[in-house]
């Protein structure tokens, strides 16, 4: 079935243009959900998704560590598509006993304790986020960083078990910025500060000039092994 859809959907890859591949995958296909993090790809992804149908989900993961202006731009969206964004948080009992084992910000102590902390701030609420979907649309961009340079449109994330779409793989900066004018959509205010890439906000840094676009993320880490577990390579 999985593999079914993968087909006919990479065959109107070939011939819609983004806006047209969701609006047929929402109108084809049942449990079809995006995962937003309120950046500026997911609101793209979030005013195509709201203009084809009010009812489609999206949802965002509040790890409990995101910055005031994350939340500024949720209540935005919410009121601009007339909208409840889906919010999943992590279980409480996993975050006292994180607090309990490494403390208030150990993430920054070792790789095992920033991933422990991913682990119970996003990727346990992710997979509750996922239970019963069939395609989870993301907003990953190619050129966003060294581990999505060979992301495919669709695929089947086996970590997730679930069919994954990233409808702006091969979209560029320019284009997301430019449909964000255009269709004059909320986005946060951080990325006018230095922030093309907002996580939570201990882990997130304003960039410098030159720097790399995913520079600010994590950025006491190697960049080949900086995701969190929501994307592996
Ligand atoms: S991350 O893995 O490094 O955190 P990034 O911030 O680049 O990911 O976002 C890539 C995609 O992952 C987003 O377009 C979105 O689909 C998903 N994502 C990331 N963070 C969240 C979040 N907090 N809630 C929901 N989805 C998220
Ligand atoms: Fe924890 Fe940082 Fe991961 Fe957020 S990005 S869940 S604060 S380690």
């Amino acid at each position: 079935m999985s593999i079914e859809i993968v087909k006919n959907i990479e065959e109107k890859i070939l011939s819609l243009n983004t806006t047209d591949l969701i609006k047929y995958i929402l109108e084809n296909y049942k449990n079809v959900a995006l995962s937003s993090s309120l950046g500026v790809e997911d609101q793209v992804l979030t005013d195509i998704i709201f203009k084809v149908n009010k009812n489609s989900r999206v949802f965002t993961l509040d790890t409990g560590r995101l910055h005031s202006e994350t939340y500024k731009v949720m209540d935005e969206t919410n009121l601009k598509y007339g909208v409840k964004l889906e919010v999943f948080f992590p279980k409480f009992d996993d975050v006292e006993k994180l607090y309990i084992t490494q403390g208030v910000n150990g993430h920054f102590e070792s790789i095992d304790n920033r991933k422990n902390c991913c682990n119970i701030r996003k990727i346990e609420p992710l997979k509750r986020a996922l239970k019963n979907v069939d395609i989870w649309i993301t907003g990953l961009r190619a050129s966003q960083s060294i581990t999505r340079t060979n992301l495919p449109v669709i695929e089947w994330d086996e970590n997730f078990k679930v069919i994954k779409l990233n409808p702006l793989i091969n979209w560029n900066e320019d284009d997301v910025w430019e449909y964000i004018r255009a269709n004059k959509v909320p986005y946060n205010k951080l990325h006018d500060q230095g922030y093309p890439s907002i996580g939570c906000e201990p882990c997130t840094r304003a960039i410098k000039a030159g720097e790399d676009i995913r520079a600010g993320r994590w950025w006491w880490e190697d960049p080949e092994h900086k995701e969190c577990g929501l994307h592996k390579k």
